[in-house]
């Protein structure tokens, strides 16, 4: 498990299966991620964790100038624009081929974050987000969204540092929450929504139990 980087030339229709853990800061995405690939790898399937932003060497760049870096007021169009490229580099050049050769891709974030965050709390449309998302994936979508449903308070709480976005007010990450909740109604069969309050292996098993329908 790690967060490489595969190249390929012939991309061909994809054979994985492609899995994204979404939710608010703080809601424990990475323990659950570690935890379901190690659960995968178990059953000798080839697992591929990444992320978004910052799953690839461009994308560590793009991470940056999002989330760290001070110096230049970002935008909220700008905002929106760098997480889509950092999508659309991520989608060609590590999802895709992934996926080509029978991957399990878990993605730690995916286009759900910016319907979320640039779309719904910074107001940006969640249909000009989506479009723009989508045009930049290809068409490739996840066969499972697993939503980690946290507190804002209880989210934050947990973070060691806070980073551009961490630091926005409680009322965004209130909107963010809301918003994947409003996602995850609309197509049921394709998401899981789990209170991220239980405990760690409560939760890593709920996961495991969805994943295992799929595989
Ligand atoms: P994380 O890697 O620690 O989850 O941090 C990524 C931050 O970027 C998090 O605050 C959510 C935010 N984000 C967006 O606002 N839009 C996006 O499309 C993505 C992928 C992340």
């Amino acid at each position: 498990m790690s967060f490489g980087q595969i190249e390929f030339s012939q991309l061909e229709k994809p054979a994985g299966l492609f899995i994204v853990f979404e939710g608010g800061d703080g809601a424990g995405k990475t323990t659950q991620i570690e935890k379901l690939a190690k659960y995968l790898t178990a059953k000798n399937k080839k697992v591929l964790v990444t992320r978004e932003p910052g799953g690839t060497v461009m994308g560590k760049s793009i991470r940056d100038w999002l989330l760290e870096q001070t110096e230049v007021d970002v935008d909220p169009k700008t905002e929106a624009l760098l997480f889509a490229a950092d999508r659309a580099h991520h989608m060609h050049t590590v999802i895709q081929p992934a996926l080509t050769l029978g991957h399990i891709v878990i993605s730690d974030r995916h286009i759900d974050s910016s319907v979320a965050y640039q779309g719904v709390a910074r107001n940006l449309g969640i249909e000009n987000i989506k479009n723009i998302s989508r045009w930049a994936v290809g068409g490739i979508t996840p066969q499972l969204v697993v939503v980690l449903d946290i507190k804002v308070e209880i989210g934050q709480a947990r973070l060691n540092r806070k980073d551009r976005l961490d630091r926005e007010s409680k009322d965004f990450h209130e909107k963010v929450n809301q918003a994947y909740l409003d996602l995850a109604k609309l197509d049921p069969a394709k998401y899981l929504v789990i209170d991220a309050e239980l405990p760690i292996d409560e939760i890593a098993i709920k996961i495991q139990e969805r994943v295992a329908e799929l595989i």
